[in-house]
């Protein structure tokens, strides 16, 4: 695998590929990575796209200064991770790199609607930090097919309505959810927890089950909500949202909606976890 660090050198190595007649497969990340990210890796290598990862931990979309400054950086782990997964290209650009310009009153992309409640809530500015950085990533790779994971469902539906919204030539491929043995979602903010903390923070992927099987009884959706809120609030964490939504286009759900997105984010000691579960009621 090779490293790179400027654009230049990136576009270099797709247009070798791409002139040696290979798709482009990208990976979008911003490092320390996990078996979560690697999925994403396996995907393109399997759709046999000539993979290229980038890792940059994005000012953008972070709201909070702290988090930014915590965010674990472990380049030298990644690169190895990302060689022995069989990761093609990896781009790591540093903040000059990617915003010559500084942040501050340069372009944006803002994807309405889809971008608003759940983490948009309570993570102001955020999605169009996403769907700028992300963007900016496409017009760098110039992708066929960019890989992304449903761990954040919300993320995926910002994505996908971008590229239809403003025609960009890219499919946009979900990936299911890695988890750890207990079923935890997989994340780089997991790291923060301590083991006792470690040890409760499945409560929130069981909240989730519940949630669905209360659903497939036929109770209401506010009924299920109120109750299940009290019980994740008394598994240790702070509640920020559960909520249940269409899976095709994140709108609330009404009793008509089969397809559906259970949602959730709740706060446990040091972090922030989010997770969700799709439901298809009989
Ligand atoms: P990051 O949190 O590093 O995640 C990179 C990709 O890995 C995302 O598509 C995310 O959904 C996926 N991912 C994380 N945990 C996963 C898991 N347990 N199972 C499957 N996929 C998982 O998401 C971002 O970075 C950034 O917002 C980014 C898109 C790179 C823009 O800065």
């Amino acid at each position: 695998m090779i490293t790179v660090h400027t654009i230049r050198e990136l576009r270099e190595h797709v247009r070798n590929a791409r002139t040696s007649g290979r798709r482009i497969g990208f990976v979008p990340t911003m490092g320390n990575l996990h078996d979560g990210h690697i999925s994403l890796i396996d995907r393109a290598r399997g759709d046999q796209c000539f993979t290229v990862a980038s890792i940059f931990v994005n000012p953008l979309q972070f709201n909070d200064k702290n988090d930014l400054a915590r965010y674990p950086r472990t380049l030298p782990d990644d690169q190895a991770r990302l060689s022995a997964a069989g990761c093609d290209v990896l781009f790591a650009p540093d903040v000059d790199e990617m915003y010559p310009n500084g942040q501050q009153g340069q372009s944006i992309v803002q994807v309405p609607v889809v971008s608003d409640g759940l983490c948009g809530a309570s993570r102001p500015g955020h999605f169009d930090g996403v769907s700028t950085v992300v963007t900016k990533l496409f017009n760098m790779v110039q992708p066929d097919n960019a890989y992304f994971g449903e761990k954040d469902f919300q993320q995926v539906a910002v994505i996908r309505k971008m590229v239809a919204d403003l025609n960009m030539p890219i499919e946009i491929v979900p990936v299911p959810t890695a988890r750890a043995a207990d079923g935890l979602a997989l994340s780089s903010r997991n790291g923060y927890l301590s083991e006792q903390e470690r040890a409760l923070a499945i409560g929130l992927y069981q909240t989730l089950q519940e949630i669905a099987a209360a659903l497939q009884t036929g109770e209401t959706i506010a009924s299920v909500l109120n109750s299940a809120t009290e019980r994740l609030n008394g598994r240790g964490f702070v509640t920020d949202y559960l909520e249940v939504r269409r899976q095709a286009d994140l709108q609330p759900a009404t009793a008509a909606d089969r397809e559906l997105v259970i949602l959730g984010a709740a706060v446990l000691g040091p972090a922030r976890l989010i997770d969700n579960l799709q439901v298809t009621l009989n």
